[in-house]
């Protein structure tokens, strides 16, 4: 694909994300550092995109900061400006208080602001703006996550010379509970300004069409929707929208080879090591987010152990949770509770020097991040709710060795594709108990069956086939 002017204009492939792959960070002497942007999003598209040149349109993650496009190792990076008061209304109000909760089945109960959702419409302006300003005749745009669902229709109004996809990265939520919105129609107004509009499950473009139906009045196909085929097809005026599943994944091979490295395996062991080489490893990985379950994990654990079904002596918890939308309300009532279980099992269980929970309320990097899964005998992931989940992916990638045990909830998207791990409901604590201890517990060679077929999917179904599956339903398969 060629790619973008000198001055980072004039771009024929761009990427419109609420967030760069990268934040801004000052540091005390007035001086910028970049570092990684948490989540999923990034994570999966950042290696794709960085394998190809293109745009990437986003904010640089601090209130207020104006800075210049710039380039980084062939990838231009265009920053939007967010004032505080857009932060606090648009990303922490309207993005993370009213559509995350609502799109992750009403866990907490989302807020309906009428303020927050101008300042939504205002933010998605500034976005198709910002893309319609650099974009080259004819380019191909793709629009990431529900920060932005009404840019591909503002985009359209300005260049309808271009080719826009839209890609949902959390889960798209039953009618019922959409109906809840009092903008449903604008957001799928928004959603069909798309040539392509792309979910995880197809569960998700089966709802959407039903919505395009009710509330716009259009009259979308009706054969059920495949994954990664049979898109449905809805028109709008002269344009056909095409509604896909496209499930997101990782860059299994990149993990695969860090985890073989002798380095990375040395820090595997020197990790056991510092946490007084228990029999049995447990990971938790995930950003604090009150859908991952990590409290429900945390009492199953406890429950196992005063039942004496888990010893302590036996057994240690590692949870790495990254600091996640701080001064959302629910995020802070979440930490609470999370801390509060982290004090009540280690108060209890723990010997001096030897604590049963390890809790780093951190990120770690990406080297450090394989060191661990590689040294973990169970992988614990819990959400009530995730859209696909990619900790779960990464440690299958980071187990070539076909050790460890993969514990899953059937609530994330990519318990449809990993059928071989321990599967849970993390609503039914007695059933996470159980597959915690059967996790801890199994038999060497059946755990190497499971991760064989773990792996087999993950490694064959990477972020790469992901990203060529939805461009090439847009039309816009890009040469490698
Ligand atoms: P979400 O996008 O909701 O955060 P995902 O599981 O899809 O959930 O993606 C989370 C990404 O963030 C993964 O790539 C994971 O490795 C990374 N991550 C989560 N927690 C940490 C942490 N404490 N340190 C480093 N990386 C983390
Ligand atoms: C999830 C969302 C992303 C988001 C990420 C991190 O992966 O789907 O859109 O960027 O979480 O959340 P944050 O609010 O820090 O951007």
């Amino acid at each position: 694909m060629s790619s973008t002017g000198q001055d980072g204009t004039s771009a024929d492939f761009i990427v419109v994300a609420n967030r760069l792959p990268v934040d801004l960070e000052r540091l005390p002497d007035g001086s910028v550092n970049w570092k990684r942007s948490p989540g999923g999003l990034v994570s999966a598209i950042e290696p794709f995109l960085r394998s190809r040149s293109g745009a990437w349109v986003g904010w640089p993650g601090v209130a207020g900061e104006e800075v210049d496009p710039f380039e980084e190792e062939g990838l231009w990076l265009h920053p939007v400006t967010l004032s505080a008061r857009e932060v606090q209304e648009y990303y922490e109000g309207f993005s993370n208080a009213t559509l995350w909760p609502l799109y992750h089945d009403v866990v907490a109960p989302p807020v309906f602001d009428r303020a927050w959702w101008d300042t939504y419409v205002q933010v998605n302006r500034r976005f198709a703006d910002a893309c319609a300003k650099i974009a080259a005749e004819g380019a191909v745009v793709w629009v990431q996550d529900y920060q932005l669902q009404l840019v591909p229709a503002m985009l359209r109004e300005q260049r309808p010379d271009l080719r826009i996809g839209f890609f949902l990265h959390i889960p798209f939520p039953p009618v019922e509970l959409f109906m809840q919105l009092p903008w449903r129609t604008e957001i799928i107004r928004g959603l069909l300004g798309s040539d392509l509009v792309g979910f995880h499950r197809p569960g998700g473009a089966q709802n959407f069409l039903w919505l395009a139906r009710r509330l716009v009045g259009l009259e979308p196909s009706r054969g059920a929707v495949g994954v990664r085929t049979r898109p449905g097809v809805v028109q709008v005026g002269d344009r056909t929208v095409r509604v896909g599943a496209f499930p997101i994944s990782i860059d299994a091979a990149h993990l695969d080879s860090l985890a073989r490295r002798k380095d990375v395996q040395q820090r595997a062991r020197e990790i056991r090591a510092d946490l007084g080489n228990p029999r049995k490893l447990m990971l938790g990985v995930d950003r604090l987010d009150y859908t991952k379950g990590i409290d429900l994990r945390l009492r199953a654990l406890h429950e196992l152990l005063d039942e004496g079904r888990v010893h302590a002596e036996d057994v240690v918890m590692v949870q790495l949770a990254t600091p996640s939308r701080e001064r959302v309300e629910q995020y802070q009532l979440m930490r609470q509770d999370i801390e509060r279980e982290v004090g009540r099992i280690n108060g209890e269980f723990s010997r001096v020097g030897h604590p049963v929970v390890h809790y780093l309320h951190q990120s770690v990097d990406r080297k450090e991040l394989v060191a661990f899964m590689s040294a973990a005998d169970v992988m614990v992931v819990t959400p009530v709710r995730d859209g696909m989940n990619l900790v779960c992916k990464e440690y299958v990638a980071c187990r070539y060795d076909l050790g460890g045990a993969l514990v899953l909830s059937e609530f994330a998207g990519a318990a449809a594709e990993l059928t071989s791990a321990f599967l849970v409901n993390p609503h039914d604590l007695d059933g996470v108990k159980n597959a915690l201890h059967a996790a801890l517990t199994v038999d060497p060679a059946e755990g190497r069956r499971r991760m064989r077929a773990l792996r087999r999917q993950v490694l064959t179904h990477d972020v790469d086939r992901w990203a060529r599956s939805f461009l090439e339903a847009l039309g816009a398969q890009p040469a490698s």
